[in-house]
């Protein structure tokens, strides 16, 4: 452990076991969290929550099934008793414009980031109602605040997350619950890999990704810290009196025309 700004809080990370979930269950764990780390494979979970510093546990679960996720806060209830905060991130890739889609790519990837994103929050309303207390956090991106070429699918679910995030933010804020979305731009993780291979090719990928750093104003990619470092900040209590925001984290890249 290297701070205490998540002393004795319970905070559950879907899609935890790579990319910026992982680093996220990390940078918690870091600052005191117990960690619930949910993803889809039962080892690939426990092992990913045996990295951690701190206390953590790993459990499976798809996001995009009702009961499996229902289980998922049942488990956390029996366990720890309460749950402080939720980072509904758990999201597939998803390439394709409006007229070559075929809809079951469509409905794949809006399941996940979607569906996933609300089946994961509904799950946990009702303990932190209860407990009249939560930090949601919900994992959408620059593609939900901006237009991306061939990103019809997945440029909808991460818009269709910000609405959410207000939707929660509104109707759930009298007690005491909060939700916030973040916009990452481009880091590279798995998921961004798999999809430069999808747009650019095996070869061309690597260099596609450094073209796309000289588009930030920054002129480099995003770290998963630069991500993590936010949600520890919405998990924590220093973010009380925020709710109902969608955050780009993208060196700039929003603020240009
Ligand atoms: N990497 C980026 O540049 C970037 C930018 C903006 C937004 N995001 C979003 O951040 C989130 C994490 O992405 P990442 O880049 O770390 O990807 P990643 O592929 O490294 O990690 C995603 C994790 O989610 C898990 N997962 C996928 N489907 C699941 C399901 N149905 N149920 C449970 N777990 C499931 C995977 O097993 C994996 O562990 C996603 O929602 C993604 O859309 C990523």
């Amino acid at each position: 452990m290297i701070g205490s700004r998540l002393a004795e809080k319970i905070v559950v990370v879907t899609g935890g076991a790579s990319g910026l979930g992982y680093v996220s269950c990390q940078h918690f764990s870091e600052e005191g969290a117990t960690v619930i780390c949910v993803d889809l494979e039962e080892t690939v979970a426990r092992d990913a929550a045996n990295s951690f510093p701190g206390e953590a546990v790993g459990l499976a679960a798809d996001v995009t099934d009702e009961k499996s996720m229902n289980r998922v806060a049942q488990s956390v209830l029996e366990r720890f008793g309460r749950i402080d905060a939720l980072f509904a991130n758990a999201g597939v890739a998803g390439e394709g414009s409006a007229h070559s889609i075929s809809f079951d790519a469509w409905r794949k990837v809006l399941s996940v980031n979607l569906d996933g994103v609300f089946l994961t929050a509904r799950a946990f309303l009702p303990m932190m109602i209860a407990q009249q207390y939560g930090s949601i956090i919900l994992q959408s991106s620059m593609a939900g605040l901006k237009g991306m070429e061939n990103l019809a699918s997945y440029s909808a679910a991460k818009a269709g997350v910000i609405g959410l995030t207000r939707q929660i933010a509104i109707e759930y804020a009298e007690d005491n619950i909060r939700c916030n979305a973040i916009c990452p731009g481009t880091i590279v993780t798995p998921l961004v890999r798999q999809a430069y291979r999808e747009r650019h090719g095996e070869k061309e990928a690597e260099a596609a990704l450094s073209r796309r750093s000289q588009q930030y104003p920054m002129k480099r990619l995003g770290d998963p810290r630069d991500v993590s470092s936010y949600a520890v900040y919405l998990a924590s209590d220093e973010s009380n009196w925020v709710t109902g925001t969608s955050l780009a984290i993208d060196g700039g890249l929003n603020a240009r025309m």
